[in-house]
Order: C-alpha cells, then sequence, then structure tokens
C-alpha cells in the first residue's frame, strides 16, 4: 500500500502539490470513486486509477539505456561534477533510478539505469557472468602475446587474477591499436589496469554491449531511451 498523492507523483503527473489540487477539482478516481483524499493508501497494483477520465499506466521499474558521455560520473548523487542522473528528464528521475554499475567519468557508451534493484543485483554479480564489451583505443602496439595474455588471465596491480577475457585487435601500428575487449567483471577500473599490467595505456574507452544488449547507434553521447520489451526480456533471462 501507498500514498495516492506518491504513487501518481511518481508517475509524472505532477508534484505531490498538484495531486492535491487535481483531487480537489473532483479529477481523480479510484476504482470509479472521485478521490477525497490526497493521502489514501492504494494498491496500486490492483487498483484502477483515472486522472481527469483517462486511465493511468501504473509501473514501478523503469528500465533505461543511455549513451554516457564523458565527463559525467555514474552515480546518483556527487558533490562536484554531473551525474548521469542529471541527465535524465524530471519524468524519469522521479523513478529513483540509479546506474547499473560503473563507468569511469572519462568512459563513453552504454550505461543501464534502472529502479530494479533485483535486477541490478543480478547483472552486477560475477556470479552470473554478464558479458561487458568494450572498443579502446591503446597507446602502443596490441600483439598476439596480449591476446594469449588476457586468455590466461591478466594479474593486476593488487595481485587480482582476472578471469579469462577476450581481446580482438581491430587494427594495429607501432604506437597506436584499435581493439575490442570482453570482461564477464567490473572490477574498479578493470579495463585500464588490464592494460596497465601489460605496460600499455587505454586512451579512449567507449563500452558497446552489455549483458546481450548493444548501445543503440540512434543515441548520441548524453542521450538515453528506455528500453524495448524484447531488450527487458533479455536481461531478465540472467
Ligand atoms: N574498465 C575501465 O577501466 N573503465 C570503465 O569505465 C569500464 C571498464
Amino acid at each position: 500500500m501507498e500514498r495516492l498523492d506518491k504513487i501518481i507523483s511518481n508517475l509524472g503527473y505532477g508534484s505531490r502539490k498538484e495531486v492535491k489540487a487535481l483531487v480537489k477539482k473532483g479529477l481523480i478516481e479510484v476504482d470509479g470513486i472521485i478521490v477525497k483524499d490526497n493521502g489514501m493508501n492504494i494498491d496500486p497494483e490492483n487498483t484502477n486509477i483515472k486522472i481527469n477520465g483517462e486511465e493511468i499506466l501504473y509501473r514501478k521499474y523503469i528500465y533505461l539505456m543511455m549513451n554516457k558521455p564523458a565527463g559525467v560520473i555514474s552515480a546518483t548523487h556527487d558533490s562536484r561534477d554531473e551525474t548521469v542522473i542529471d541527465l535524465l528528464e524530471v519524468d524519469h528521475q522521479v523513478f529513483d533510478p540509479f546506474p547499473v554499475g560503473r563507468l569511469d567519468k572519462d568512459t563513453v557508451g552504454l550505461l543501464l539505469l534502472t529502479n530494479d534493484g533485483e535486477l541490478n543485483h543480478r547483472l552486477i554479480s560475477p556470479k552470473w557472468h554478464v558479458d561487458k564489451v568494450y572498443y579502446a583505443k591503446i597507446n602502443n602496439n596490441v600483439t598476439e602475446k596480449d591476446i594469449l595474455a588476457f586468455k590466461k588471465g591478466i594479474i593486476l596491480d593488487d595481485g587480482y587474477k582476472c578471469l579469462e577475457a577476450k581481446l580482438e585487435i581491430l587494427s594495429n601500428s607501432e604506437d597506436n591499436s584499435e581493439v575490442r575487449i570482453t570482461i564477464q567483471e567490473g572490477k574498479y577500473h578493470q579495463v585500464k589496469r588490464m592494460f596497465e599490467a601489460l605496460d600499455k595505456k587505454v586512451i579512449y574507452l567507449k563500452r558497446e554491449e552489455f549483458g546481450g544488449l548493444y548501445l543503440d547507434e540512434e543515441l548520441e553521447e548524453g542521450e538515453y531511451r528506455e528500453l524495448t520489451e524484447e531488450e527487458l526480456s533479455i536481461l531478465q533471462s540472467y
């Protein structure tokens, strides 16, 4: 059970004060009865709510795909920097979404946001081996030897041995390479530290895939959209 004004406000129909005004005008119906008390408690899953005669679609969770730009933080709050939540419209912010895992401030690409804590937990748990695919530019010549090292498991600076990871070379020269990396973990600065362990530096990093979902090429950096039913069902299969 939840307060009616909170439910309606969270669905993006205005502030609680505005909802109160709608109630006062007799514009809100619950199961066919005009509401008198904006603070009444209802079970939103099993109640028919109408505003101005129109039934509203209740939903508890939202699932968003963002093309994260560089320069913003993958967090809900930050005292200094802009966060990915600041990039959302208020209609989506009211659901209190948070990023699923983190991308570094300078990393771009696919970031999921949701308020579904259970799904988030499954997607970031190492237990489920969710694939994350990155495109990277490296300041050095990436070689077959590096591919083998990724396969064997890179040892990071803190002694942690990474799971087997896939490294593909897209192009390379003496002082520059483009690569694609597939990892199933999400340690702090993982991709950058994997290359550091090989004395190489990541100079650009973009996430292209997450758990079978591909970054929508139509999304400019900083833009986002809701997941399709199909995309959501892929995630829910974890
Ligand atoms: N690995 C990194 O080093 N940074 C990211 O943002 C993601 C993976």
